[in-house]
């Protein structure tokens, strides 16, 4: 099956699987665990930060920089398509005890106006203050759009004049930095906190890391801990993030030039791509996405129904020029006959 519904189906590599057989490891719980260290210090030090902190998921990640930043009660501005609004059971009430107040954009992006719009920070009792304002880079339902650097800085400029913390789910953030071309420290440098995922388009098989200011990210560690996310001999899966991050960076502009190739073609044929998608994640319009991903997997491809009117695509490391060419065929077959 050529495998195209997430690039969080990457499979470690036979060289990523020998690094991580080989790690020296101990009981992370008690910060003995010499290759998270080494991760932790690495990611850290590749944006810019203090701290950083290894966790079993992005999801655990975004939710430790929420509870790290806010308390129980007060609201989180982010936009309407942000992926802990859609994909994280809610976690932001549950477990944070959160409010959202949301941004309408396609793209998942938005303005520092937009925000502006959103803030409340006065002490009348009735009110939800706002302490937080989480952005995602790239949009993962807005496909794979990457963020404009000066709106990212305008959004950071904002969120200090009121005195509000600035997150970013970075996700996909090297995958934002292989088209803007702007380093990752460089939007690290305007969030508080930034966490970035090893198991998507980097090929590593779990795990995501949490960088920002020593006492945040030691806050986080406690939330870390409570949540279960404590991984004592985790060296063997931060072997994996470390070998991703020192060679698989630069093939994430494969993904997106395979990407690219695949849209102009079925462009010509007809198909429609409702959203611009950058990078690596694409959305492509039908009237009968059930039927179109069934029809795609009859002839071995994989993709993912979206709503009632698109199906997704993504690019990734597992997808070479021969598996991106053969899907491409089913796909003419199945959308553009
Ligand atoms: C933008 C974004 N943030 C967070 C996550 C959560 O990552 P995980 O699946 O590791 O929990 C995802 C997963 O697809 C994502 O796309």
């Amino acid at each position: 099956m050529i495998d195209l519904r997430s690039d969080t189906v990457t499979k470690p590599s036979d060289a990523m699987r020998r690094a991580m057989a080989a790690a020296e490891v101990g009981d992370d719980v008690y910060g003995e665990d010499p290759t998270v260290n080494r991760l932790e210090c690495y990611a850290a030090e590749l944006l810019g930060k203090e701290s950083g902190l290894f966790l079993p998921s992005g999801t655990m990640a975004n939710l430790v920089a929420f509870l790290a930043q806010t308390r129980p009660g007060e609201t989180v501005i982010m936009s309407r398509e942000a992926h802990p609004f859609h994909y994280e059971r809610a976690n932001l009430a549950v477990v944070g005890g959160l409010m959202t107040r949301l941004i309408e954009d396609p793209l998942g992006k938005f303005t520092a106006e937009q925000v502006s719009d959103q803030v409340v920070r006065e002490e009348d009792p009735h009110l939800s203050r706002t302490t937080l304002v989480a952005i995602e880079n790239t949009t993962n339902r807005g496909g794979g759009a990457c963020w404009d650097f000066h709106d990212v800085e305008a959004v950071a400029s904002l969120c200090r004049r009121h005195d509000m913390r600035l997150h970013c789910d970075g996700a996909r953030i090297f995958n934002a930095c292989a088209v803007t071309n702007v380093e990752a420290r460089y939007y690290a440098q305007c969030c508080d906190t930034l966490c970035f995922c090893l198991s998507k388009g980097l090929g590593a098989p779990v795990g995501a890391v949490l960088t920002g200011d020593a006492p945040t990210i030691r806050r986080a560690l406690d939330y870390r801990k409570m949540l279960g996310g404590g991984m004592r001999q985790a060296g063997v899966l931060a072997a994996a993030g470390l070998y991703a991050l020192e060679h698989h960076l630069d093939d994430l502009r494969e993904d997106h030039r395979r990407a690219r190739s695949f849209r102009r073609v079925l462009e010509k044929e007809g198909a429609h791509f409702p959203l611009p998608s950058p990078t690596n994640i694409l959305y492509i319009e039908t009237r009968a996405p059930e039927r179109v991903v069934r029809a795609l997997a009859d002839r071995g491809v994989l993709v993912l129904p979206h709503g009632s009117d698109r199906i997704r695509v993504v690019f990734h490391r597992d997808i070479d020029d021969a598996a991106a060419n053969q899907a491409l065929e089913s796909f003419k077959q199945v959308l553009c006959a």
